[in-house]
């Protein structure tokens, strides 16, 4: 998308919302959630007790950390690469365990906002000054296609936080695709995914009492309006979740409360909603061991690995290439 802007267009945010609010039905990308405000949202949301994500993570990552450092060493030490790196609370439990055993590495993390990564940078310095950082800003994209300078050692590729669960199977595919061409032998990518579970869970932790995830729901619009010249009313939408548990996919929506009409100056654009019309913004995709060995052999990538928590409600899993 990014090297294909249409001439109309200043920028990739203005033609995919054209795009999405000129569709039927009505579509946004989740990606757009995450500015300065957004970013601070997702952290709230990552401290919510019903988002138990983060913690099945931190604790898996907790209990296991010996045996994931031992994973990750290489003769020659290694480069640790993190896409979407965010705050750095997890990774930091395995940096330092890498630090107190005086293991050889370099951690790349890679992240959209650098308002997020100067915080990160920030942080390790104050806690772990002996780290060797070099932070990357940039999409996901632009990272993997320089992914494959990194070859004169053993690459360890980190992507938490079930991140991959906001690609539908075909784009997540392509994405683990990307990261496997950029893979030697001995490298290994390391990612977690959210498991399919009780429904009611999910439901609950995509559906705050605090509206804490409506709030950032609803940010993608609140950019539109600072950012495109926009006049959303952001009490005439409400946030709505939903999961099929056939699929594993839990989707949010903003629902318009009523009929209306909304401009977008930068866009010349007029929007009109239907009461009770949607606006699709995000997948958060839940998996099972079969789905994501699927989804692995697609990318010609192997499981070689897992770990969960005590209620095998998220797993981390090791691959390497096939
Ligand atoms: C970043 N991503 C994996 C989160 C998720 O669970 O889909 C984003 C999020 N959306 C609502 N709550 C959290």
């Amino acid at each position: 998308m990014e090297n294909n802007i249409n001439t109309r267009f200043t920028s990739a945010f203005e033609e995919d919302v054209y795009n999405g609010l000129t569709s039927y039905p009505k579509h946004l990308s989740s990606k757009y959630f995450y500015d300065k405000k957004g970013d601070k949202l997702f952290q709230d949301i990552m401290n919510l007790p019903e988002y138990y994500l983060t913690n099945c993570e931190y604790n898996i990552l907790a209990t296991n950390t010996q045996k994931i450092a031992e994973a990750f060493a290489g003769p020659n030490g290694f480069d640790l690469i993190e896409l979407g790196a965010g705050d750095g609370k997890k990774t930091k439990l395995l940096l330092r365990y890498l630090i107190d055993k005086k293991i050889n590495f370099d951690y790349l993390p890679v992240d959209i906002s650098q308002n997020a990564l100067d915080e990160l940078e920030g942080s390790l310095k104050k806690e772990l000054p002996t780290v060797s950082v070099k932070t990357q800003q940039g999409t996901y994209l632009k990272t993997l296609e320089r992914l494959s300078d990194y070859n004169s050692r053993k690459k360890v590729i980190l992507v938490l936080g079930s991140n991959i669960g906001n690609l539908l199977h075909e784009d997540a595919i392509d994405f683990l695709k990307k990261i496997q061409d950029a893979m030697s032998p001995d490298d290994m990518l390391f990612m977690g995914f959210d498991q399919k579970k009780n429904p009611q869970t999910i439901l609950d932790a995509y559906n705050d009492p605090t509206g804490v995830t409506e709030a950032f729901n609803k940010n993608v619009l609140e950019r539109i309006n600072n950012e495109l010249d926009g006049n959303f009313d952001l009490n005439s939408f409400f946030h709505w979740e939903t999961y099929n548990p056939e699929t594993g996919t839990a989707k949010s929506f903003l629902i318009s409360r009523e009929k209306q009409a909304v401009t977008i100056n930068n866009l010349d654009l007029t929007v009109n909603f239907e009461a009770w019309e949607s606006i699709h913004t995000e997948i958060s995709q839940k998996y099972d061991d079969m789905i994501v060995e699927w989804l692995a052999s697609q990318a010609d990538l192997k499981v070689t690995d897992s770990f969960t928590d005590e209620k095998d409600f998220y797993k981390n899993y090791i691959f390497r290439k096939k």
